[in-house]
């Protein structure tokens, strides 16, 4: 088994001192808007991926005139409890990891110890919204299942950042020049680990996000990924050497994954262009549970947080997704009234009410 039994939150977005306790199983937290709900998940998001899905700096998660946060997090991982600290202090700019009171220097190195699937939202906007999302999407998951693609990834955007800012360098000499050939082949070096990563991972989790899909459409929508990877592994040395000349010219690398995207089908169909709000939203579900589903497949357990995203579901469909979990997962799920939850569930799950501080 595997949860969240404790969190401690200090300064972070509206709390200023904070102690709660989860339970295993279903954990629900009820309050009206704006008291903290989403805070709270998200701080347990933070605890598992080192930064938000929200906030692009940590600054942010400070609450307002205060100069740091402190995260703290208690996880049962097969009877076994672990502590996870973060905290950000904004004067140094320094953010810290304790894993277990060991400081952990890299982040890519603990990410994927305890893992979240978090539904939001903001998830449908992945069909129909810009790529950067969606590579997003892939690096937070596929990060969380292989810490290799981490570091190939880390790697790759240190020689990407580089070799851009020797693009715009003005006047290259003949060692720049050599410099860029070295940037080139290292480039392609991650990135093709990068690219063949990307596509057995969304290999891997097309099966499963078919079947939710099928299995909460009344077998009527089938959804699937399709990669675009923006060059095949292949031919991305050739490439990039050829490109030379226009990336010099356009200052910038123009080449490989980090303009990789990848689309959505549903019944064959691109998404994008035809799907009705209902399908997105299905689709998007269909993902994150098919997603939870596939770390349980490969024996991977992680929590799993519907934040937002349950109560606006009619009882019916809330029943039939709370099947599709495997059982005894831990599960959070915000709402704004318990009165728009399924009975039997509201029965089995640990009732968390946050009130304003
Ligand atoms: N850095 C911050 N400092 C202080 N308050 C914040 C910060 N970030 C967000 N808030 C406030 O925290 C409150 C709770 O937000 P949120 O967790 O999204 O509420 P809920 O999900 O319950 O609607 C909001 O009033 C928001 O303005
Ligand atoms: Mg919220």
């Amino acid at each position: 088994m595997f949860y969240i039994q404790k969190l401690k939150l200090i300064n972070f977005r509206c709390y200023k001192d904070k102690k709660i306790n989860f339970k295993p199983g279903v954990n629900i937290i009820v309050g009206k808007n704006a008291v903290g709900k989403t805070s709270l998940v998200e701080a347990i998001y933070c605890l598992s991926l080192t930064k938000s899905y929200k906030a692009s700096r940590d600054s942010l998660l400070i609450q307002h005139d205060q100069p740091y946060y402190v995260l703290e997090g208690e996880f049962i991982n097969k009877e076994r409890s672990h502590s996870v600290l973060l905290s950000y202090e904004l004067d140094k700019l320094r953010k810290r990891l304790l894993v277990d009171n060991n400081v952990i220097k890299k982040m890519s190195d603990y990410i994927g110890t305890f893992k979240v699937v978090m539904f939001s939202p903001d998830d449908s906007e992945l069909i129909k919204g810009y790529s950067p999302q969606r590579r997003r999407f892939l690096d937070v998951y596929l990060g969380q299942i292989n810490n290799k693609y981490l570091k190939d990834l880390s790697n790759y955007n240190k020689v990407l950042k580089n070799r851009n800012e020797l693009l715009k360098k003005p006047n290259q000499n003949e060692q720049d020049l050599e410099v860029l050939k070295i940037y080139s082949e290292a480039l392609v070096k991650y990135g093709i680990n990068l690219i063949t990563e990307r596509k057995k991972f969304i290999e891997m989790l097309n099966p499963e996000v078919a079947k939710i899909s099928l299995a909460i459409s009344n077998e009527t929508e089938k959804t699937e990924l399709k990669y675009m990877p923006n060059v095949e592994k292949d031919d991305f040395l050739l490439k990039t050497f050829r490109q030379l000349k226009k990336d010099l010219y356009l200052q910038t690398t123009g080449l490989g994954p980090h303009k990789d995207d990848f689309i959505f089908e549903i019944n064959g169909k691109d998404a994008a262009s035809f799907a009705s709000q209902g399908q997105q939203r299905t689709s998007s579900i269909a993902l994150k549970l098919g997603l939870a589903n596939l770390f349980d497949k490969l024996g991977m357990d992680n929590i799993v947080i519907l934040d937002d995203v349950f109560s606006e579901l009619d009882k019916e469909r809330q029943n039939q997704i709370m099947q599709l979990f495997k059982e005894g997962k831990q599960i959070f799920i915000t709402t704004t009234t318990i009165d728009s939850i399924h009975e039997t569930l509201l029965e089995n799950s640990n009732i968390i009410k946050i009130e304003r501080e």
